[in-house]
């Protein structure tokens, strides 16, 4: 696809000097103003704090449209994918910019589940770890730790290191689950799909057999499809910044994941819970929990709302909506949070101050009550997440890696401080 630089120009007028700069127009025609040269040429930059009106980059990822609602992962819309493709062959697409062939697909396959054993000296860094730390912490921790395993200059054995995330984040995650409740290691291994094989190394206990439940086992593999990628967001930012001094993979993945953790971001999910949680022991008002909401004064925030992009329903709490009524029915579970939640949805989306703002559901609202109802326990809920936006984070680095413009991420600021000032002696300080 060739970017077309169409003949429109943006003009700035400024010091009584006119300046032209170029429009770059993308695939789905939305528009920037090329400003790449805007200091060279006028000693001006521009102002845009948390980058809401800044285009880091072109990429060929993902197209998200806010207004519209769409998210499509290389073109593909997500509705599709969620139907009819699965996590390992989505992580394959979101990486190598196509759907893989049957061929192409198993050998795939093999790659990641030959490689799902961590070092076993990995253990050594996990049993050092306190056993209530947050799973984020961990996961963070245990992440850049495999760069003391496997460290290597940018460019070499690059798809080896890809393979390994993939495939080993599951077992990561899985055995600092099992250290935080004091039961053995599962093992994985290689004759299960990758959400069965994250859900037996989770569930199995000791020598007990476990069986994957088929249901289960899709609406995990779903819900990572649905948090594959989405383009620009905190932590793929951060792993694209943090990738462009070339820090190591593994390094820049950990501090993807720590951006990931914020409760503003994928931490929302396990925020959605507890919010959930309070307004079921409050009696389930949530009239009180709406207006609270809505009154600025009150810090609260009805978590799972609203989002930087979409100001329309997220396409992906749809699909997550769909999936936790199945798991419930498929486990025979009922969940009182699942009602207060749908309640929520349809006062809020009545309500002037919600739609006046376009607040709808976000992939957060719905995740939290389907990985409760699977077995995840809250403090995980992020890590699975995680899990999920792995590809992404890793198609996101590669993509700058390899970008003709490639140099260090260095934004520049507006200085607001103290003028020039000489120092005081400590003692005729005040
Ligand atoms: C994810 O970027 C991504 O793509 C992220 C993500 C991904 O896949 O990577 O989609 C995953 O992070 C989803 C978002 C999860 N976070 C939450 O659910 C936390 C609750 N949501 C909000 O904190 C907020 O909506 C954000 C952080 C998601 C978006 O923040 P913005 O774009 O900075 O919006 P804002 O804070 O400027 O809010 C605009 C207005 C404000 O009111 P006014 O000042 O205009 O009167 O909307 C209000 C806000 O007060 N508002 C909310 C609200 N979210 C925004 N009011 C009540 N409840 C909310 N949840």
């Amino acid at each position: 696809l060739v970017i077309s630089i169409t003949e429109e120009k943006a003009k700035i007028i400024y010091g009584g000097k006119e300046y032209e700069f170029p429009v770059i127009v993308g695939t789905e025609n939305e528009k920037a103003i090329d400003i790449r040269k805007l200091r060279s040429t006028t000693g001006l930059i521009t102002y845009d704090h948390g980058y809401g009106n800044t285009g880091s980059c072109m990429s060929r990822i993902t197209y998200i449209n806010g207004e519209e609602g769409i998210l499509r992962y290389r073109g593909y819309p997500i509705e599709q994918l969620a139907e009819r493709s699965t996590f390992v062959e989505v992580m394959y697409l979101i990486i190598y910019g196509k759907l893989p062939t049957r061929e192409e697909l198993e050998a795939f396959k093999r790659k990641i589940e030959t490689n799902n054993m961590i070092h076993e000296d990995m253990k050594l860094i996990l049993n050092g770890i306190p056993r209530n730390a947050h799973p984020m912490a961990v996961l963070s921790t245990m992440v850049a730790a495999l760069s003391t395993f496997y460290y290597h200059e940018y460019g070499e054995k690059v798809d080896e290191d890809i393979i390994r995330i993939l495939s080993q984040i599951r077992t990561i995650a899985a055995f600092s689950y099992k250290k935080t409740i004091g039961e053995p290691y599962v093992y994985p291994r290689e004759d299960l799909s990758y959400a069965g094989n994250f859900l037996y190394m989770m569930f199995k206990r000791g020598e007990y057999s476990y069986k994957v439940d088929p249901v289960v086992e899709r609406a995990l593999d779903v819900l990572f499809i649905l948090h594959a990628d989405h383009e620009q967001n905190c932590s793929a930012s951060t792993a694209r910044m943090v990738g462009s001094s070339r820090s190591p993979l593994y390094t820049t993945l950990s501090a993807a994941i720590s951006a990931l953790w914020g409760p503003l971001h994928g931490g929302a999910n396990q925020k959605v819970i507890e919010m959930l949680t309070k307004i079921h022991e409050d009696g389930g008002n949530y009239e009180k929990y709406i207006n609270m909401a809505k009154d600025k004064s009150s810090g609260f925030r009805l978590m799972g709302f609203g989002h930087r992009v979409y100001k329309n329903y997220d396409p992906r709490a749809r699909i997550l909506k769909k999936y936790t009524d199945e798991v419930l029915k498929q486990l025979g579970k009922k969940d009182p949070l699942l009602d207060i939640a749908k309640n929520l949805e349809e006062i809020a989306l009545n309500d002037e101050y919600f739609k006046q703002r376009k607040l709808f559901p976000n992939v957060d609202f719905y995740s939290g009550i389907l990985l409760k109802a699977i077995g995840i326990p809250i403090e995980m809920f992020t890590v699975i997440f995680a899990i999920g936006r792995l590809p992404g984070w890793i198609a996101q680095w590669k993509e700058n890696m390899a970008d003709p413009h490639f140099r260090i991420h260095r934004p520049r600021q507006i200085y607001i401080g103290e003028p020039k000032r000489d120092y005081v002696p400590i003692d005729e300080r005040e």
